[in-house]
């Protein structure tokens, strides 16, 4: 089974952020499935460069519709994306060094991060993108 499952329950109503957070579960899934198959630090190091790629990308994606309608939220939530960028940058960066490896811990904290920040901070997004005619 795989460690993180989306279904509609995370859907956060707007089709092109589903797809994204769907890519960002699959990251997660793939970062717990080599390390659970005790794949070497190269692939992992190889994994979680793609996943603070990708969570920048996706990030600046939600970003920049905050800007473009001036989401009345968007400096709480921007500041929540901010401080999980420099958490997982910080991570990458002790990991590329040696100084720390990849944990179940690392692995939960991601996890559990992901699915407040949808169900809470994401979804309250919805009703505004919907009405901007963003679906
Ligand atoms: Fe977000």
């Amino acid at each position: 089974m795989a460690f993180l499952t989306w279904n509609l329950n995370y859907s956060v109503k707007v089709k092109n952020f589903d797809n994204q957070h769907q890519r960002l579960f699959d990251l997660i899934n793939s970062l717990h499935d080599a390390m659970s198959t005790g794949k070497s630090n190269t692939v992992l190091d190889k994994i979680i460069s793609e996943l603070v790629l990708y969570t920048k990308t996706h990030f600046r994606s939600e970003e920049e519709l905050f800007a473009k309608f001036s989401y009345p939220d968007r400096l709480k939530h921007v500041s929540e994306h901010t401080e999980f960028v420099k958490k997982i940058s910080d991570f990458e960066k002790e990991f590329k060094d040696g100084k720390i490896g990849l944990s179940i811990e690392i692995l939960n904290f991601l996890n559990k991060w992901l699915l407040k920040h949808i169900k809470q901070t994401d979804k309250a997004y919805s009703e505004f993108m919907n009405k901007n005619g963003i679906n």
